[in-house]
C-alpha cells in the first residue's frame, strides 16, 4: 500500500463490460485510481462517463504482447516508479462445445485468452507489482473446481489458473506478494449471450458425425443457452464479486480463494467432499433440470 490514504493503483483487465466493469468503478469507489483495460474506443468513452475521476481506460489486448508491453509504458510512465498495488486479472471468454468435435483453433484461443494471456500480463507487470508491495487476483470459475461437461476447454483454462495462482504464491514468498483467485458460479454479464453466440456458430461448422452422435444433447444445449434465464435466473450479483476482488486487495490477511455465490459454495462442497460417481450424478441432475432431459 502507498503511504496516502488511497488504497493505490490497480490495474484491471477486460474492464468493458460484466465483472471487469463492476470491479473497475467499485475498486474506483474504494478509493484506487484504477487503470482499466478496454479494447475499444468506445468502451474506454462509456467507462470514463461512469467514472468520478478515478478511472483511466487503457488499451490492452492481453493476447498481444505489443498491446500489454505499451499498456506497461502508459501505466510506468503516469506511477512514476512507484509501482502498482493490484493487478486483477479477470478478462475472459468461454469456449463451449462438444470436446470430440471441438476445432483445435478454438480451444487454442480459449487457453490463449483466459491462461496465456494473464501470464503475458502478469509477467509484464511484475516488476511494477513488486515496486509497488502490490497483490495479483486472477479471475477464476467454480468450474475449475467442478468442471462442467460442455465446458470442457473453459474449465481447463479456469484449472489452469487455480495452479497458477496456487504456485505463484509461493514463488513470490520472499516479496511478500499476496496471490488470490476468485470463483465465482454463474454472474449475469454479456458471456453469456457471447456463449450462445458462439455455441451456434461452432454447432453450425460441426461436422454430420457430430449431429449423428449426439445430436439430441446438441440441440438441448442449445435450447438452454437460447433460454439464458434459466442459467441467470440464480445469478450471483456482479458487486459480491467486486466486494471480493476489494477484500483480496486490501485486506491484512487476503484469502488465497475466494468463492462467490451460494452455489459456487455448495459446487464447492460436493467436489472436494462427495465421492466421485456422487460428483457427476449430480452435475447431471443440474443439467437435466436446466432442460438437457434425458439427453445427456
Ligand atoms: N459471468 C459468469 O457467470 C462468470 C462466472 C465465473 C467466472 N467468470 C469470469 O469472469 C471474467 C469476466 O467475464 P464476464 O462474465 O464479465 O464476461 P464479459 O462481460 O464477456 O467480459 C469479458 C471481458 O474480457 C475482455 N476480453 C476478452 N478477450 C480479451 C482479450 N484478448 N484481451 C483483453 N480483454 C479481453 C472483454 O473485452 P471486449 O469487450 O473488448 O471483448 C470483456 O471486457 C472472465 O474471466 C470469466 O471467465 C464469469
Amino acid at each position: 500500500m502507498d503511504k496516502s490514504n488511497s488504497p493505490g493503483t490497480v490495474l484491471i483487465t477486460g474492464s468493458s463490460t460484466g465483472i471487469g466493469k463492476v470491479c473497475a468503478l467499485h475498486l474506483e469507489r474504494a478509493g484506487f485510481r484504477v487503470f482499466a483495460g478496454v479494447r475499444k474506443e468506445t468502451d474506454a468513452m462509456a467507462l470514463e462517463k461512469e467514472s468520478s475521476g478515478g478511472l483511466i481506460p487503457v488499451y490492452m489486448d492481453i493476447t498481444d504482447g505489443k498491446s500489454v508491453r505499451s499498456a506497461v509504458k502508459v501505466v510506468s510512465a503516469s506511477t512514476g516508479g512507484s509501482g502498482i498495488q493490484g493487478l486483477v486479472n479477470n478478462a475472459g471468454i468461454s469456449v463451449g462445445g462438444l470436446f470430440e468435435f471441438l476445432a483445435i483453433g478454438d480451444i487454442r484461443r480459449q487457453l490463449e485468452v483466459n491462461v496465456i494471456g494473464h501470464a503475458r500480463v502478469t509477467q509484464a507487470f511484475l516488476p511494477m507489482i513488486r515496486q509497488g508491495s502490490g497483490r495479483i487476483v486472477f479471475m477464476g470459475s467454480i468450474t475449475g473446481i467442478m468442471p462442467q461437461p460442455f465446458l470442457s476447454v473453459y474449465s481447463a483454462s479456469k484449472a489452469a489458473l487455480e495452479a497458477i495462482t496456487d504456485s505463484l504464491r509461493l514463488e513470490l514468498r520472499p516479496w511478500n506478494v499476496p496471490v488470490s483467485i476468485i470463483e465465482p458460479s454463474i454472474i449475469k454479464t454479456p458471456i453469456w449471450d457471447k456463449a450462445r453466440d458462439a455455441a451456434h456458430r461452432t454447432v453450425e461448422n460441426f461436422p454430420r458425425s457430430a449431429h449423428e452422435l449426439y445430436g439430441p444433447a446438441i440441440r438441448a444445449v442449445l435450447n438452454v443457452l437460447d433460454h439464458p434465464g434459466r442459467i441467470t435466473r440464480v445469478a450471483t450479483p456482479a458487486d459480491k464479486v467486486a466486494k471480493a476482488v476489494v477484500h483480496a486487495l486490501t485486506s491484512d490477511r487476503p484469502r488465497y480463494h475466494y468463492i462467490v455465490g451460494w452455489d459456487a459454495k455448495l459446487s464447492y462442497v460436493i467436489a472436494k467432499f462427495a465421492p466421485e460417481r456422487m460428483r457427476d450424478w449430480i452435475i447431471m441432475f443440474l443439467w437435466r433440470r436446466l432442460g438437457l432431459k434425458d439427453e445427456v
